[in-house]
């Protein structure tokens, strides 16, 4: 029996999940380690975890599943998540993490108004201290700390120090960052607190088994050998794997061959390349290299994009060669004849 998985509300015979709504695959190890660090909080002592991991490897997800395990040992959860160019805004990151949400840990209302003097910064962190121990000692407190590789360098300092000063009370502290980023003094005060106690979660890539779950939760049906292959392709990223799948969906490019996901069509949904690169841009001097470099054809994301200035002939020319040149050029398959296979993909059986 063959039918098609079609994308969110298209009416499809199967229509998954995507990404954020199905389980967490493949991270049981990291769970469990912020399960036994939670429970060590709760007991009494404050503690700090840092998540390393690449863009798109699953910080962001593993720290909304810390806040709901956080949540069953009753603990109060605060998020902070620093943005791109927004590091000069004082203590952003940390102020969301507090006062942000409906929920926040603490009143905003507590915290009283402060005159701009040059000593402000010190006594804010006081103010924030005695606000956070108050808290603590009704209900422990997780703070979360999302995308820290981008908040302002006095987030380094105002870290340090409420970690060193809140250590006897039950305060989470949770910071997610990506490897080797950020102002020196984040830096320096992630290192100091790793250097002082502080435990890290390192996120790789998903393991093949893994990926496989995901593809599952996302279409419904199991994935055959076809999709396996070409999801092999996003090496273990699962927003890569997500947005990948969500994009063969959305175009219709997956058909169910007898209860299993199958590739309808060899090409890359047109959507992917466009956040794959916005997503990288953002990401790694090596994300910018495979950005701002033309098709060379050797990492997971190579699809020459079209101009986007320029009359309209020469971009809907552009448009054609980019779409060209995401496919590798024919080779003989299986029987001999011609076999196309998408860039990404590793070649067929
Ligand atoms: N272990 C996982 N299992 C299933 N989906 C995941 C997993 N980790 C991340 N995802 C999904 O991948 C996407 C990117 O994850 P995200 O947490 O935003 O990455 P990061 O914060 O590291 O950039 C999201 O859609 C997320 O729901
Ligand atoms: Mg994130």
């Amino acid at each position: 029996m063959v039918s098609t998985i079609q994308g969110s509300g298209a009416g499809g015979s199967i229509v998954g999940g995507t990404g954020s709504s199905s389980p967490i695959r493949g991270r049981d190890e990291q769970l469990d380690v912020i399960t036994g660090f939670l429970e060590r909080v709760r007991a009494g002592v404050g503690g700090v975890a840092v998540i390393e991991g690449a863009a798109g490897l699953g910080k962001t997800r593993l720290l909304a599943a810390a806040r709901a395990t956080a949540h069953g040992l009753s603990f109060r959860t605060g998020l902070g998540a620093a943005e791109p160019g927004h590091s000069s805004v004082e203590l952003a990151v940390l102020m969301e993490a507090l006062f942000g949400g409906a929920e926040s840990p603490i009143e905003r209302t507590a915290l009283g108004s402060h005159d701009g003097s040059r000593e402000e910064p010190f006594w804010l962190l006081q103010d924030l201290e005695t606000l956070m121990e108050r808290a603590a000692l009704r209900q422990p407190l997780l703070v979360c700390l999302d995308d820290v590789q981008w908040a302002d360098a006095g987030c380094g300092f105002a870290l340090r120090m409420l970690t060193q000063w809140l250590a006897s009370l039950p305060v989470a502290w949770l910071i997610a960052v990506r490897p080797d980023q950020g102002a020196p003094q984040i830096r320096r005060a992630l290192a100091e607190l790793t250097t002082a106690g502080a435990a890290t979660i390192r996120l790789t890539p998903l393991a093949a088994s893994a990926v496989a779950e995901v593809a599952a939760d996302v279409l419904g049906a199991p994935a055959g050998g076809d999709l396996l292959r070409t999801l092999a392709g996003v090496q273990g990223n699962p927003f890569l794997i997500v947005d990948l799948l969500a994009g063969l969906r959305e175009e219709n490019l997956v058909r169910l061959v007898d209860g299993r996901a199958r590739l309808a069509e060899n090409r890359v949904p047109h959507r992917l390349e466009d956040s794959m690169r916005r997503r990288l841009a953002r990401t790694t001097p090596a994300g910018e290299r495979v950005v701002a470099q033309p098709d060379r054809g050797d990492g997971p994301y190579p699809h020459r994009r079209p101009r986007r200035s320029g009359s309209g002939s020469h971009r809907r020319r552009d448009l054609r060669r980019c779409r060209r040149s995401s496919r590798v050029p024919a080779r003989p398959g299986p029987g001999g004849g011609p076999q196309r296979r998408t860039r990404r993909g590793p070649p067929g059986p």
